[in-house]
C-alpha cells in the first residue's frame, strides 16, 4: 500500500518540468493522479500509465474559472474524490525577462493571471470537494526568486510572493475543515533549455551557496510534495518549505 492509496491529487502545469515530477512522484505512492496542463500532456499520461500509475489528463487554463471548475468537475466525475491540489502552473519558462521599468503591462498581468489568480481560481473549484469530506491538502509553490529578489523577474517575484499570502490566508480559513495549505518553495531547477541559455552561470552561482553543492532536479521537490499530501503532515498548515539544498539568501 502506497502512502497515498485512494487519495485523488490534482497536479496543474503537470505535463512537463516539475509538475510532471509532482505528478510522477504521487502516482507512484499510489495516488490517482488528474494532470491539468494548457500544454501537451500526452508524453506524461503514457509515462506514467507506463509505470503502472493511475492517471487521467484534463485540459485547463488555471486563470480561467469556467475552466478550473471543469478541471474539478472532471475530477471529481472520474475519481468522486479530490484531496490534494498541487497548484503549480506557472507563467515561467516562456515569460519575458526585463528590468522592471521594461516589462510589458500584458506580460505583468499574464504572470499574475496565471501565477496568482489561477492558484486562487484552482483552489477556489477543488475546496468545496474537500470539505465536503472535512479533508483536503493544497500545496502552493513559491520560489527563491523571492528571498533573493532577483533582477529581471520583477513580475514573476511578485507573483510568488503573493503565494506565500495567499497560502497563509487560505490556511486561516479553510482550517475548519481539516483543510491544510502550504507552500514549497524550490531553488533554481534547469530544465528548459531556453531559459537556462538566456541565464547563463546561474545555475553554477546558486551551487556554489548551497549545503548540498549540486544542481536541483525536479525530483528533489517531490518527497516533500508527498509529505504534504499524505497524513503525515496533517497538523501542517500554513507553513513554507524551503527545498532549496541549504541555500540561503544570495
Ligand atoms: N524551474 C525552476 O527553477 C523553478 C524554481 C522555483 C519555482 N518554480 C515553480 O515551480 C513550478 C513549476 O516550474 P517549471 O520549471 O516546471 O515550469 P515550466 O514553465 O517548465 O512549466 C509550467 C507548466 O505550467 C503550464 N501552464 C502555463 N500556463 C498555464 C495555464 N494558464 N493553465 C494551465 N497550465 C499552465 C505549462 O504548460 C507547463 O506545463 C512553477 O510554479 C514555477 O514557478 C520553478
Amino acid at each position: 500500500m502506497g502512502e497515498l492509496q485512494d487519495r485523488v491529487a490534482i497536479v496543474t502545469g503537470g505535463g512537463r518540468g516539475i509538475g510532471l515530477a509532482y505528478a510522477r512522484g504521487l502516482a507512484r505512492v499510489g495516488a490517482s493522479v488528474v494532470i491539468a496542463d494548457i500544454g501537451d500532456m500526452g508524453d506524461a499520461v503514457a509515462d506514467i500509465r507506463e509505470a503502472g500509475g493511475i492517471v487521467e489528463a484534463v485540459k485547463v487554463d488555471v486563470s480561467d474559472p469556467v475552466s478550473t471548475e471543469k478541471m474539478a468537475a472532471f475530477t471529481f466525475d472520474r475519481f468522486g474524490r479530490i484531496d490534494v491540489l498541487i497548484n503549480n502552473a506557472a507563467h515561467f519558462s516562456a515569460i519575458d525577462m526585463g528590468p522592471f521599468d521594461e516589462i510589458e503591462v500584458e506580460e505583468w498581468d499574464k504572470c499574475f493571471a496565471v501565477n496568482v489568480k489561477g492558484s486562487w481560481l484552482a483552489a477556489k473549484a477543488v475546496t468545496p470537494h474537500m470539505k465536503d469530506r472535512s479533508y483536503g491538502k493544497i500545496i502552493n509553490i513559491s520560489s527563491m526568486t523571492v528571498p533573493d529578489g532577483v533582477p529581471g523577474f520583477a513580475h514573476y517575484v511578485s507573483t510568488k510572493a503573493a503565494i506565500v499570502g495567499l497560502t497563509r490566508a487560505l490556511a486561516r480559513e479553510l482550517g475548519a475543515w481539516n483543510i491544510a495549505v502550504n507552500t514549497l518553495t524550490p531553488d533554481y531547477i534547469p530544465h528548459d533549455a531556453e531559459l537556462d541559455a538566456k541565464n547563463p552561470g546561474i545555475d553554477e552561482m546558486l551551487v556554489a551557496g548551497r549545503s548540498f553543492q549540486r544542481t536541483q532536479v525536479p525530483e528533489d521537490m517531490v518527497g516533500a510534495a508527498i509529505f504534504l499530501a499524505s497524513s503525515g503532515s496533517d497538523f501542517i498548515t500554513g507553513q513554507n518549505i524551503y527545498v532549496n539544498g541549504g541555500r540561503w539568501f544570495g
